[in-house]
Parts: C-alpha cells; structure tokens; sequence
C-alpha cells in the first residue's frame, strides 16, 4: 500500500482493522519498524485529534513526527497550474510537495474543501498536487472530499463493541451547525460503513443530500425518528448543502440528536468524530451519557493511523 487515501476493499479494510485491535493492546511491539524513518504531517487546516494521534502512532513505530502547519507558518501556496505570481502568494505547491517528498519517508495531509469552487473540490485537486509532485507514500488525515482515517477508527470502533450475530443498524444522521461544514466525514463513513457490509441508514432533511458516489448501497430515509429506529449505532454529523453547494441549507434545530430521538433505540450507541458543538449537533444528555462512544473513537484514532503506517512501511 502507498497511498491510504479511501476505502480500497473489505479485505485491507479487515487486516487495517485487525492489525488496529492488536496495537491497541500492544502499542509498542513494532517500536522499531520506523526506525530511521521521518514521517511529514501537513496542515493546511486546524486540527487536535489527526495531529495528536497521527504523530502518537508514528512515535509508537519508532518513526519521527514533523509538523508543518502550513496554513500559518508556511508560505502561501499558489494552486494554479501556469500563474503567473504576482500578487500574494509565494510558492507553488508543485514546488512545495516535491521539497517536502525529499524530505521524508511518508506525507501525511490535511486539506478541507473551498465549498466554493465544487469542482475543484470533488477533484480534490489540493491534496492531489501533494500526491502527484511528492513522489513518496500519501495518507490523507482529511481531503476535500474524505476523511479515511477517521472511518477506520469508526469501523474498528463497531467492531470492538458488536457482539451481535447479524449485521449492526447503523444510522447516519444529519445535524444542525451554524457554519457551512465539509462533506468528507460523512463521505467516508458511508463509504466505509457500506465497503464493510454494515446495514446502513442516512436520514437527512430535504434537500440536504450527499453525494450519492458515496451512498451508493445505503438506505436514505428522509423521516429521521423512521431512521432511527432500533439503531445499533447512530453517527451525528453535519454537512452543508451538495446541490447547493456549500451552502448551509437547514438549520432545523429538531434534528438535534436527544434521548427522545432515541427512544425507540434503545440499546443504539452513539457516534460523533469530535469536534463537537454541544446543544447545537449534539445534546449533553447523549453526549454525557451512557450511549456516547465518542472519547472511544478519538482514543482508537491512535491504532488507526498507527495500522496505516506500519502497512506502508511494510
Ligand atoms: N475528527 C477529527 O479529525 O478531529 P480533528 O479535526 O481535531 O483532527
């Protein structure tokens, strides 16, 4: 594997999830693997939990972590093949990407969508320059258009806690934000989730819907209490508008996920990838609660990204 940067199939899926579970009780016992090795975290946007454990996982291998926050301490990248650079920004990011490839064994990149320029965006046309001019192994920690670590430690996450004989309910459903939110978290967990053969339900106000590249093999239903009911796991998330693009296009605040919501699931655990604005997306109730797996899914971040690196240095 050279590039983690989607799902690529069940069965690298299930050995990215089984090696995860191992790390998890065995953090250390390939200490050496990355020995002599640098791995580059790219930032052009904010971040706590991929910065975090990304650089923990790299650290557990015996591989060095550097972080470049590019968006506030590099140069201002110019994406345009053929500007001409006379006005703000200062390096091209062809430049850029083929310095940083010599400077280290593996990229790691970070690049949130424009919500503007939708084209551009399902392109995901920034994080691609990276993989097109750095030359060395690319694992995303959140594209324009998909978030895959995440959705491996949301998949391992369902593992760990199904111990049902069929196939886990999973429920993704839509939540109301005050800020035009990108599509990638709810991309790839569908994505993923569908690639792993969960049962999977979307509920989402009208005219909210995703791409359906990545619902393909869902079931999208629009009455969420219908959605969400006997759910084995329910995944909040926001995202904005699709058709129209970038645009927040609901702020119904009854979407909000509350015990109430949940009351015909009741055993259904619930999922946020964090951050999470509290009493808007998500009520305290849940989030405080029993149901709430949240601080899991960040912990199992670690394994995750720790699973990725150590396929792709073999
Ligand atoms: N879930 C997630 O990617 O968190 P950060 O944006 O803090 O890295």
């Amino acid at each position: 594997m050279k590039y983690f940067t989607k799902f690529e199939s069940k069965s690298v899926a299930d050995q990215l999830i089984e090696k995860a579970l191992f790390y998890k009780t065995n953090p250390r016992i390939d200490h050496t693997v990355g020995t002599g090795k640098r791995i580059g975290c790219i930032f052009l946007n904010p971040s706590l939990r991929t910065r975090a454990s990304t650089q923990i996982a790299a650290l557990n291998l015996g591989m060095e972590p550097i972080v470049l926050n590019m968006d506030k301490e590099g140069w201002a990248l110019e994406m345009k093949e053929g500007a001409v650079m006379n006005k703000g920004t200062v390096e091209h990011i062809k430049d850029a990407a083929a310095v940083l490839g010599t400077y280290f064994d593996i990229l790691a990149i970070r690049a949130f969508p424009s919500l503007t320029n939708k084209q551009e965006d399902m392109e995901d046309f920034i994080f691609n320059q990276f993989v097109k001019y750095s030359s060395v192994p690319v694992i995303s920690l959140e594209s324009a258009v998909r978030h895959p670590l995440q959705s491996l430690a949301d998949m391992l996450t369902i593992q760990e806690l199904w111990k049902g004989a069929k196939k886990p309910k999973v429920v993704l459903t839509w939540a109301p934000h005050i800020k035009a939110i990108p599509h990638a978290v709810a991309n790839s967990f569908a994505e993923w989730a569908i690639g792993c053969g969960h049962d999977l339900t979307i509920t989402h106000p009208e005219h909210n819907h995703l791409d359906d590249n990545f619902t393909r093999g869902a079931k999208i239903e629009l009455d969420q209490q219908k959605a969400l009911e006997n759910a084995d796991f329910v995944y909040v998330k926001n995202w904005s508008g699709f058709n129209d693009y970038g645009k927040i296009v609901n702020t119904d605040s009854s979407w909000m996920l509350t015990e109430k919501h949940l009351k015909h699931a009741k055993n259904a655990k619930v999922m946020h990838c964090l951050p999470v604005r509290r009493n808007l997306e998500l009520s305290d109730e849940i989030l405080d609660g029993k149901r709430s797996i949240v601080q899991r899914q960040a912990e199992n971040r670690i394994y995750a990204a720790q699973s990725v690196i150590s396929h792709i240095l073999g």
